[in-house]
Parts: C-alpha cells; sequence; structure tokens
C-alpha cells in the first residue's frame, strides 16, 4: 500500500481538550467504546450518533487494509467526517494496517484523539509510538489473542494505552478467546510492578458476561461492536448493559 502524502492543507479539526486518560478510580468508571465497525454502514452517522448520545465515552474505530487483516474498513475520510459531527468525543483509532507509521499524520489530521498500532506489524515499534505522540495523539499499542504481553517492557514509557484483542482481528460477532482475556491480568501486574500508567482496553467479543471478568482483573476500557449495536433498544440500551455489568464487578 503507498500511503498519501501529506500536504498542508490537511485540516486539523481538534476537539481542543486530550480524551480523559486518568486511570479509573473504581469500576464503576470503566469506559465504554463502541466500535462502529458493527453500525449499519447504509446508516452510520445514525449509529456513531446512537452511541454518542446513549452514553459512550468513546467511539472506536476498527482500521483494516485487506493486508494485514483479512477485511477491508474505513480510512481517515470516516475520523475526518466523524469529527466536526461529534466534536466532544475521543475518537479512538485501532491500526490494522501493514505500514501503521504511513498512516499516523493522516489518521491525526483528520481528528483521531488515540492511535493504537499492532506489535506485529511494525519492527520499529518504538519510533511508531514516538510518532504517535509526536503528532499530539495518544499511543496505544495492540497484540494478538496470541501475542505475549512482555514485548511491552521495553515501551512502558511510550504507551498510553494497551489493547488485549481477544477476538482474532478483523471482523465483529466473533466469539470471546478466553485465554487471551487472561492477559490483562498479567498487564495489569505488569503496571503496577513498574509504576507504569497504561490504560487496559479490551477489544472482541466483550458483553455483559465477559466484561465483569474483564473489568476485575484490570481492563479501564471495553470495546464492544455486536454487543452495543444488536443490543434491544440499541446502542444506548447496550451501553447501559455494559456498565451496569461492570459495576457488579466491585
Ligand atoms: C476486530 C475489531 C473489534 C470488533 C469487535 O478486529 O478490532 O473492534 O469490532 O467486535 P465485537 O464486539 O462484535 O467482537
Ligand atoms: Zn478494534
Amino acid at each position: 500500500m503507498t500511503a498519501i502524502p501529506a500536504t498542508s492543507t490537511d485540516p486539523i479539526p481538534r476537539p481542543g481538550s486530550a480524551p480523559d486518560m486518568e486511570r479509573r478510580p473504581d469500576p464503576k468508571e470503566v469506559r465504554i467504546a463502541p466500535s462502529i465497525l458493527s453500525a449499519d454502514f447504509a446508516n452510520f452517522a445514525e449509529g456513531a450518533g446512537a452511541c454518542v448520545h446513549g452514553g459512550a465515552d468513546w467511539l472506536h474505530i476498527d482500521v483494516m487494509d485487506g493486508h494485514f487483516v483479512p477485511n477491508l474498513t474505513f480510512g481517515p475520510d470516516v475520523v475526518r467526517a466523524l469529527r466536526p459531527r461529534f466534536p466532544n468525543i475521543p475518537l479512538d483509532v485501532h491500526l490494522m494496517v501493514a505500514k501503521p507509521y504511513d498512516w499516523i499524520e493522516h489518521f491525526a489530521a483528520a481528528g483521531a484523539d488515540l492511535i493504537t498500532v499492532h506489535a506485529e506489524a511494525t519492527p520499529h515499534l518504538q519510533r511508531t509510538l514516538a510518532a504517535i505522540r509526536a503528532v499530539g495523539c495518544k499511543a496505544g499499542v495492540a497484540g494478538f489473542s496470541a501475542t505475549p504481553p512482555a514485548l511491552l517492557q521495553y515501551v512502558l514509557d511510550d504507551v498510553d494505552l494497551v489493547l488485549v484483542m481477544t477476538v482474532n482481528p478483523g471482523f465483529g460477532g466473533q466469539k470471546f478467546l478466553p485465554a487471551a482475556g487472561d492477559k490483562v491480568g498479567d498487564l495489569a501486574r505488569l503496571r503496577e510492578q513498574e509504576g507504569a500508567c497504561y490504560l487496559i482496553s479490551v477489544d472482541g467479543g466483550v458483553d455483559d458476561k465477559t466484561s465483569p471478568h474483564l473489568v476485575r482483573d484490570g481492563a479501564d476500557i471495553l470495546v464492544a461492536g455486536s454487543f452495543v449495536f444488536h443490543a434491544p433498544g440499541g446502542p444506548p440500551a447496550g451501553i447501559a448493559s455494559l456498565r451496569r455489568a461492570a459495576a457488579s464487578a466491585i
């Protein structure tokens, strides 16, 4: 894939405030990040709006390039379109692309607040994370279900968020992989031991049954696509149900 060259005319319609990145003081404060991958693409803005007005804390945007993962989704223009329409919600961009470094500037210019790259996608992980911060975004690192969390040990100072994939990336609606979920506890312990302050986000198969365990283990952010969008009552009901499930983990 060839990256689009940056231009000086790229608008940067940033919301002006960084997303709230404080660690949750207790499980009631867990953030819910609906994945718009599960929205009805024929009524995309309506689906995103139902999340934003229905209590979402962040919007999660799954960018797939058909190489790194076997599906194609959104480019920076989708972020650019969402940004002015929903100026106050943090846009959490999950890059599942083969050359994440090439896309950082474009997603930042389009209005992303957080950009998460896969550790498996680049040998230049530290450089890539530093580049995300350099454009004013929060930097996240994601790992496939089988990727050990230990590699984080060497980039702890460069990471604002760690995203644990609990399905094989590429599609919504898959079954939660419990073994991958165990990494949440490992990452929480590593955070404690090292005095690090990254947020732990979980993505894939998150619902009202899986989320209490994840929150108990240390998850700060629950990314959920199908559970939120396919909830009877739509996204507001799905978000409320996840919030109740997270609170039940106390
Ligand atoms: C998968 C994506 C997920 C996906 C989650 O590659 O990263 O964000 O949308 O969808 P559900 O919640 O349906 O598993
Ligand atoms: Zn995702």
